[in-house]
């Protein structure tokens, strides 16, 4: 009774009848899957549906509202919560140096990162290969070196120039406006120009549109925010489990799938664009052309293909993972009057009463950092657990032996929320990490481990230096005391209206 009904659901005639066995046989697969992974770790309370299915992850990250719902799990069932089949949520600080630990027997990336290999091959980000992640991370953290740094500071001045012409238009108009769209703008531009050698140019646009060449000789504009937060909500979903990945890739007019094809588009085009002009090495692509030493004049599909799943990266990774950042922590200082007049005191010692501060002067006003810290710590802009696989031999974490392949993730928001660790974990208080460097180690936002964020360093010159120059240069106001979130892979406001007028 139950085949027809598939078929129908498949369209219907023999190709229909394929599909709906082939669905039934995954279906088959997926539960046979649920009870022999159910098994090792049966001992392990969880929701009653995350016991047997998937889905009960799958429905909270298609909710944007995980680690919520992980973080009520917790409350309710204690430090080890299963909330999958085969994945245990460790909310212990204990738990991140073996879960995220160094070392020969450190858990590797699970397959959740397969979700998110782009053109068929895995990047420095998606790789679960440790031999193969230790090579990438040779190569690009040249482009991340101390030096390479150094010379990004004035490119990125240059860019936020441009960023300050356009709040002068808005502080004129003296209107509210979504400054989070400006921070995706302006983060856009910084991240090509230094991936690319050339900024996509938003700022100027004052738009994120961009030409994608679709199927044939035709080009659709699209948003390109709008497709890294789709790729990585559709990635955060479909990770959670194999049979969602399956799902997902048999389906390429779903729009996330669009997106990924879009993005790919986007970045091949620059990767194609930098190799045909050669000789500049200084971006960040130059620097990885260079380091794996490819010959820029006939690169192999190989090559390209493999430049293009690194740019890809870079988008994503080094993108809205900063403006969302800058957009949470101006908006946390501007309703904390405390912290504002504290902040806009120290800024002004710096700067001489000046309405303007260098990168480099800017870093040495440690209240600046403890300010980002801080909204990187109670925004939480990496809130989940981050998927490890125990290693082959098994773990134990917390006294629990976990066998080889258990999924294990310590709950980000959880820690940077556990009120034995920060003591009032509400409370907007940038203090806290003047008072103690031990702090800094729980601080989850860019990763912990082997994989821990490779651009942290960027990411912080691009976030003191642009607070820097938007506190002395304007009286900032909110639109709304509270600001709205979602979680793809990464939490993320909805958007953030501040109104600016000129100090
Ligand atoms: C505030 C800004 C940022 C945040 C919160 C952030 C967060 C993270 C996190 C949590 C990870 C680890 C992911 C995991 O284990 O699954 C990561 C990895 C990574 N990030 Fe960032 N990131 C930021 C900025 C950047 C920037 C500016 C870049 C580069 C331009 C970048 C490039 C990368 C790369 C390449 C990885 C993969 C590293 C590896 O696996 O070895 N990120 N980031």
């Amino acid at each position: 009774m139950f085949l027809p009904d598939l078929n129908g659901m498949f369209g219907g005639g023999e190709p229909g009848l394929y599909c709906g066995l082939a669905f039934l046989l995954l279906l088959c697969g997926l539960c046979a899957h649920t009870l022999v992974s159910r098994q090792s770790a049966q001992y392990i309370p969880g929701p009653f549906l995350a016991r047997w299915s998937h889905l009960w992850l799958a429905y909270h990250a298609y909710r944007g509202r995980r680690y919520k719902a992980v973080h009520a799990a917790h409350s309710r069932y204690g430090v080890l919560v299963r909330i999958a089949p085969n994945h245990i949520s460790v909310a212990a600080p204990e738990a991140l140096s073996v879960i995220y630990g160094q070392g020969p027997r450190a858990p590797a990336k699970s397959p959740f990162y397969d979700s998110f290999v782009c053109n068929g091959k895995p990047s420095i980000f998606s790789t679960r290969d440790r031999q193969d992640h230790s090579t990438k991370r040779r190569v690009v953290s040249h482009a991340f070196s101390s030096s390479a740094l150094q010379e990004f500071i004035p490119l990125i001045h240059s860019t936020i120039g441009d960023f300050t012409q356009r709040m002068d238009e808005f502080s004129r108009k003296g209107e509210y406006f979504d400054a989070l769209l400006w921070f995706n703008y302006l983060a856009f531009d910084v991240l090509s120009d230094l991936a690319f050698g050339e900024r996509i140019g938003m700022l100027n646009q004052g738009s994120d549109l961009v030409e994608i060449q679709r199927a044939g000789d035709s080009s659709v504009q699209e948003n390109a925010i709008a497709l890294v937060d789709e790729r990585e909500h559709l990635a955060a979903i479909v990770g959670i489990h194999p049979f969602l990945q399956v799902v997902y890739n048999s389906l390429p007019f779903l729009s996330g799938n669009k997106a990924t094809s879009g993005l790919e588009e986007l970045a091949r085009r620059q990767v194609l664009k930098r190799l045909s002009s050669g000789a500049n090495r200084n971006d960040i692509l130059g620097k990885l052309i260079a380091a794996r030493g490819y010959d820029v004049r006939s690169p192999n599909t190989d090559e390209v293909a493999e430049l293009t799943s690194e740019a890809v990266t870079l988008l994503i990774a080094g993108s809205d993972t900063t403006s969302n950042s800058i957009a949470v922590t101006l908006h946390f200082i501007a309703t904390n009057p405390r912290v504002y007049t504290k902040l806009m005191e120290l800024l002004l010692e710096a700067s001489s009463g000046q309405n303007e501060l260098s990168y480099e002067q800017a870093k040495d006003v440690p209240y600046l950092q403890a300010t980002i810290n801080e909204g990187l710590r109670l925004h939480s802009t990496t809130a989940i657990g981050l998927h490890r696989s125990a290693p082959s031999g098994g773990l134990v974490v917390c006294g629990h032996f976990f066998p080889e392949g258990t999924e294990l993730s310590v709950p980000a928001w959880t820690i940077g929320h556990d009120a034995e660790l920060w003591g009032d974990p509400h409370v907007f208080r940038p203090e806290r990490w003047l008072e103690s460097k031990e702090s800094r180690q729980y601080l989850l936002a860019f990763g912990k481990g082997p994989r821990a964020c490779i651009g942290q360093n960027l990411a912080y010159i691009e976030m003191i230096s642009i607070l820097a120059t938007i506190l002395l240069r304007y009286n900032v106001e909110v639109r709304s005391q509270v600001l709205q979130t979602t979680e793809g892979f990464m939490h993320k406001p909805l958007d953030c209206w501040i109104k600016l007028s000129l100090r």
